[in-house]
């Protein structure tokens, strides 16, 4: 039977043990707990094209509209096409999809989508409904919980193996396979406003860039217009089927934000980030305002429960504090349509993945449905592999040593001014040559407490987004270059 370990135990990774385990030797390692995902937090829903008045061509066109036209084209239609096959076998295994008292799947709207068709489950917990059915799934795979995956190692050009470290132990040993699968999600503790589950730190990618695998689109990540807000912290998503089904942007003095742009609180969220953003710097308070949102209680319960948790008051004001937040990122190891990376028998699937089909700001609710196809393609893929004799790694226990690092806050400060919402070309320069001082490439993983490694990978990220920034010939997306004031424009 091949042996196949896959790092990441969101949806994707979880989706692709499922299909695995009965005819491969599936090892999920997880860096936290089997609920430590972005895919758990997931509120607004799965798109698919399943409605009647609905069509894969329409997901297709907006999706590619959001993304600027930067998709790949393919991956684009292997998504709108496979994905609605996926969901329908996941509600036929008894997945349940919330519905209408006609019995009827019950279809959300969120930002630029020209149709209703996110699919969502309790309400606004669909991430937690879908991952968690998933693994329940799992009835033959190996967990290896609080594991983190520290190292890649390759045998004649093959990646056969990964060095692990016991979080709690810190014992660290090597597991080998007939191929390895990264589904570490994206990055978004590199910033401190940020929806994602504090376990995502970058780490798959940086596995792999360690090895010289291509990346692809490391310039945009995406900032999801509302994060729940209080004192200057942030506090989770507020999902934006919220503004689907009504709710509207606003400043402290109920001003509409979004009302003379064309699409209004549902453009792209790059748009939407960059506008609030633009009101924040004026000196406004944001909002997003529900009392147009008809059901709010019991359709967006999970956000009730977070909202009541931190005694905000919106059930008298109709008012939820907001700012925009890191969420997702676009770019990461680049794929093939079969998530095959540019290392044999390395592949990736989800977030950590760039397979191109998101372009360069994603459409809601697209993620965890890449996540089921990319899984899907990896398994087919995975399953055709030929038998290759095992290479016999050995590693030697190492000293840990006390690298000169930044602290975790330092990091994410520096990189929500400089690789933000917006960015210029001198401060993504200034960042360079800040972040230089820290010589983290040449730093050993294995030596490496896992504090310490978190922030080297978070830095290693960073370094690559303000690259691929610096590289991006202009404003695209999620990517966006402010005007600079150089020498020249300031005489004038
Ligand atoms: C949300 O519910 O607003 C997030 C969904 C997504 O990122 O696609």
């Amino acid at each position: 039977m091949k042996k196949v370990i896959i790092i990441g135990a969101g949806l994707a990774g979880c989706y692709l043990a499922m299909l695995l385990q009965k005819n491969c030797q599936v090892t999920l390692v997880t860096k936290g707990a089997r609920q430590d995902s972005n895919s758990m937090l997931a509120q607004g829903g799965i798109a698919a094209a399943l409605d009647p008045g609905d069509s894969p061509a329409a997901h297709e066109q907006d999706t590619l509209k959001a993304g600027q036209y930067h998709n790949q084209a393919l991956a684009v239609e292997q998504l709108v096409h496979v994905g609605p096959e996926l969901v329908q076998q996941l509600i036929a295994m008894g997945m349940n999809f919330d519905r209408k008292p006609t019995g009827d799947l019950d279809f959300g709207l969120e930002g630029a989508h020209s149709h209703h068709r996110i699919l969502h489950a309790n309400g606004d917990q669909t991430g937690a409904a879908l991952t968690t059915f998933v693994q329940r799934q799992l009835a033959y795979v190996t967990w290896l919980t609080n594991t983190a995956a520290i190292e890649l190692y390759t045998n004649k050009g093959v990646c056969q193996g990964v060095l692990v470290r016991d979080i709690e132990s810190g014992q660290q040993r090597i597991l080998t396979a007939d191929a390895i699968v990264l589904a570490t999600g994206g990055l978004g503790n590199l910033y401190d406003f940020t929806t994602n589950n504090e376990t995502i730190t970058g780490d798959g990618l940086v596995l792999a860039a360690r090895q010289k695998v291509a990346l692809k689109d490391m310039a945009f990540v995406q900032f999801h217009p509302t994060v729940l807000a209080l004192n200057n912290r942030c506090y989770g998503l507020i999902t934006e089927a919220i503004r689907g089904s009504g709710a509207i942007l606003v400043d402290e003095h109920q001003t509409p934000i979004m009302a003379d742009t064309p699409q209004k609180d549902l453009a792209p969220r790059d748009v939407v980030a960059r506008r609030l953003k633009l009101w924040q710097q004026n000196g406004h308070q944001l909002f997003l305002d529900i009392t147009n949102v008809s059901d709010f209680t019991h359709r967006f319960a999970g956000v009730c429960a977070n909202l009541d948790k931190h005694h905000v008051p919106f059930r008298k004001t109709h008012l939820i504090p907001i700012q925009p937040g890191a969420h997702f990122m676009m770019g990461g190891i680049q794929t093939d349509l079969s998530a095959q990376t540019s290392l044999s028998r390395l592949f990736a699937v989800g977030e950590v993945a760039c397979n191109g089909v998101h372009g360069a700001n994603r459409l809601a609710s697209n993620s965890l449905l890449d996540c089921l196809v990319s899984a899907q393609k990896a398994a087919m893929a995975i399953m055709t592999l030929t038998n290759l004799p095992l290479a016999n790694f050995k590693y030697s226990p190492t000293l840990f040593v006390t690298p000169k690092l930044p602290t975790l806050a330092v990091l994410q400060k520096k990189a929500w001014h400089y690789l933000g919402i917006e960015r210029t070309r001198i401060e993504l320069r200034t960042f360079l040559i800040w972040l230089k001082q820290y010589n983290f490439l040449q730093l050993q993983p294995s030596q490496l407490s896992q504090k310490e490694l978190t922030i080297a990978n978070l830095c290693y990220c960073a370094q690559l987004i303000a690259e691929a920034a610096l590289a991006e010939p202009k404003s695209i997306g999620a990517h966006y270059l402010k005007e600079e004031i150089t020498h020249e424009s300031s005489h004038h």
